[in-house]
């Protein structure tokens, strides 16, 4: 038997993370790249965050912090390092460097965007401000850093209805995700005014789906995000962010679920509950696979792409992110 590369005997043990959700046969593509991440970050004294979106490899292997935007956020601002690598979707990558202004924060792939952030602009909000005066504006963190700056105050999906609620209005404008807006208008006595965006990964899901799932599964637990449509959440089990979906699994063990939401949240979510059966009707995040092993491996190398903010404005997204942090 030939032996193995040194990349691949060191790696092993990673390997063994994934072996539930990643064939054997695909390992040695990833060996070399993970070896080099794992010495990249100790050279630079890097870490890298990952959203529960990225791929088992990068999730369950090279990250250092994992979670949904909230817990991104939060445990940003906790980092003890020089460099941050964000695997994830530059809105994300902005806001770790709002909250850590004098890291270097890098990007694998600057073309890692967000049908949401590209919903609105900072001139959008300022139309709102103008045909809603008073009414304050709470900005979902899926969006760029200008959007943040004209906002009073930013909700992720973990915790929308509770920043509606902490502001002690009748009414407030919440941009960019109309669905999520819709979804926490059916929670909360705060009437709520959206705007048309769309995650495109989210719309696609219908309340159909869950009613096919059910007749061909039907001991099927549902768990939907708050993203899509509101018909597909009123016909769910459950809804929440990323991680109260993982959460949700993890306490309950339901026998077999399925999570409405992108593709690789399931492989994340199954390789710790082999107990349960994941049924993966599920929508590919176009602008999430654009990271991988290789272009996170090439960021530390080269140092790109080095997330940058107009210092005007991440003064004014900073306060809107932080006053969310504060609840
Ligand atoms: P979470 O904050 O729930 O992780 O969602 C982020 C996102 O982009 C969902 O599409
Ligand atoms: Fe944006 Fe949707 Fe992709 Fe999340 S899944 S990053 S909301 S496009």
């Amino acid at each position: 038997m030939a032996a193995l590369s040194p990349a691949l005997a060191r790696t092993a043990p990673l390997y063994d993370r994934v072996r539930r959700v990643i064939p054997p046969i695909e390992w040695p593509a990833f060996a070399d790249d993970a070896d080099a991440i794992l010495e990249l970050k100790r050279r630079r004294n890097a870490v890298i965050l990952a959203h529960n979106y990225q791929t088992p490899e990068i999730f369950h292997c090279v990250a250092d912090i994992v979670g949904d935007s909230l817990a991104l956020a939060r445990k940003a601002m906790t980092v003890d390092a020089n460099v941050i690598v964000l695997a994830g979707v530059h809105f994300m990558a902005e806001t770790a460097k709002l909250l850590n202004p004098d890291k270097t924060v890098l990007i694998p792939d600057l073309a890692a965007g967000c049908s949401l952030a590209e919903s609105i602009t900072a001139a959008d909000v300022r139309l709102m401000r103008e045909r809603y005066p008073g009414v304050p504006v709470v900005t979902y963190v899926n969006t760029s850093a200008a959007v943040k700056a004209e906002s009073d105050i930013c909700c992720t999906s973990g915790n929308a209805r509770a920043v509606v609620e902490s502001l002690g209005v009748k009414r407030v404008i919440m941009l960019p995700d109309e669905y999520l807006a819709q979804n926490v208008a059916a929670e909360t006595d705060v009437e709520i005014i959206a705007w048309k965006g769309h995650c495109e990964v989210h719309e696609r899901f219908s309340a159909d789906d869950i009613r096919q799932l059910r007749e061909d599964h039907p001991d099927v637990t549902v768990l939907a995000h708050p993203e899509c449509p509101p018909d597909v959440v009123a016909v769910a089990d459950f809804s929440g962010s990323t991680a109260a979906m993982s959460d949700y699994v993890a306490t309950r063990k339901p026998p077999r679920v399925v999570l409405m939401t992108e593709c690789s949240m399931s492989d994340n979510v199954a390789v710790q509950h082999p107990e349960v059966d994941f049924i993966r009707p599920c929508n590919l995040c176009p602008h999430m696979k654009r990271i991988t092993l290789k272009n996170i491996r090439s960021a530390l190398e080269k140092n790109e792409h080095v997330v940058t903010i107009d210092p005007a404005v991440a003064e004014r997204a900073r306060r809107a992110v932080e006053r969310m942090l504060a609840i």
